[in-house]
């Protein structure tokens, strides 16, 4: 385990069977279908790349970029795009696949602004989800875990830009962001 992690939360062989499973849910739900899955950088890098190759459909790819965080552990309430998607979107069937669901601000922005495309239909994937921390709610279609209120790294999910390389999901110690 990487020094700056206090403990893993989500090990890389619960990860792997919860993707599957992801996986073979969007492949039922989308049978007949070419979904488009939208990656929303950088946090979700990781997990989209798995998550594709558990979907045994047709489907494209495209990334958005967006940014609220910085070199903090709490959502600055802003969100602003830094790369938009390549794909016009209208008449497709979306699916937003992100990191984790906080306080839910970066996700239903995105979903918000991407409904004014006119997609066929937007769902909404998320590995983790920290229900305490929520401000504006938003239904997940596809959810993997449910975490307590903790920093967690690992699995392409970054503090300051650190540990996205890492296989398991971890907490953060938190000497690394009080110091
Ligand atoms: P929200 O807008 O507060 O829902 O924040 C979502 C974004 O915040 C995610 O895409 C992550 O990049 C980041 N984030 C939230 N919680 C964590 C965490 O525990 N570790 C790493 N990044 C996080
Ligand atoms: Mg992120």
């Amino acid at each position: 385990m990487h020094k700056d992690a206090e403990r893993i939360l989500v090990s890389k062989k619960e990860i792997t069977a919860k993707v599957k499973e992801l996986g073979a849910q969007i492949t039922r739900d989308y049978k007949g279908e070419e979904p488009l899955i939208v990656g929303i950088l950088r946090g979700s890098f990781v997990f989209m790349s798995d998550l594709v190759r558990a979907i045994k459909l047709d489907c494209t790819v495209d990334f958005l970029a967006a940014s609220s965080y910085g070199k903090s552990t709490t959502s600055s309430g802003h969100l602003k795009i830094i790369k938009d998607l390549d794909t016009n979107i209208e008449g497709k069937h979306v699916i937003v696949v992100e990191d984790i669901l906080d306080s839910g601000i970066t996700l239903s922005r995105i979903v918000d602004m991407l409904k004014v495309r006119k997609p066929a239909s937007i769902k909404v994937c998320a590995l983790l989800n920290k229900p305490d921390r929520r401000q504006i709610e938003l239904d997940l279609d596809y959810c993997g875990f449910v975490i307590p209120n903790e920093f967690v790294i690992g699995y392409g999910l970054d503090y300051d830009e650190k540990y996205r390389n890492l296989p398991d999901i971890c907490v953060l110690k938190p000497e690394v962001y009080t110091k």
